[in-house]
């Protein structure tokens, strides 16, 4: 079965300080809309590690994040 927004990647990010943080700068990490527009550039920057700003993702949660984009990024 597909991954989905709501069951396994919302989950991934905290309301705070993902969430909140992210919204001073124009993306709202809780919104299936915008995180699917923004999917490549989300991606780039768990890949390269530069977010989130306090700590990189383990990579299985990487590989999850991008596995959700490879299977056409379900809601
Ligand atoms: C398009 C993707 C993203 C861009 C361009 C972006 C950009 C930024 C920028 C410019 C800042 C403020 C400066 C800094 O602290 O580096 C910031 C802060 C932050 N971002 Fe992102 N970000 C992105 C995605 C994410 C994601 C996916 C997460 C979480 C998984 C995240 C979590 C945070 C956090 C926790 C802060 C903390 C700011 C603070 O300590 O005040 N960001 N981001």
């Amino acid at each position: 079965m597909a991954l989905s927004f709501a069951t396994d990647i919302r989950p991934l990010f905290r309301d705070t300080p993902d969430v909140d943080s992210m919204k001073d700068y124009g993306l709202d990490l809780s919104s299936y809309a915008e995180v699917k527009a923004r999917a490549q550039d989300i991606y780039a920057t768990l890949e390269d590690g530069s977010m989130p700003c306090d700590g990189a993702w383990p990579e299985d949660r990487v590989a999850r994040f991008k596995r959700w984009i490879d299977e056409g990024m379900a809601p």
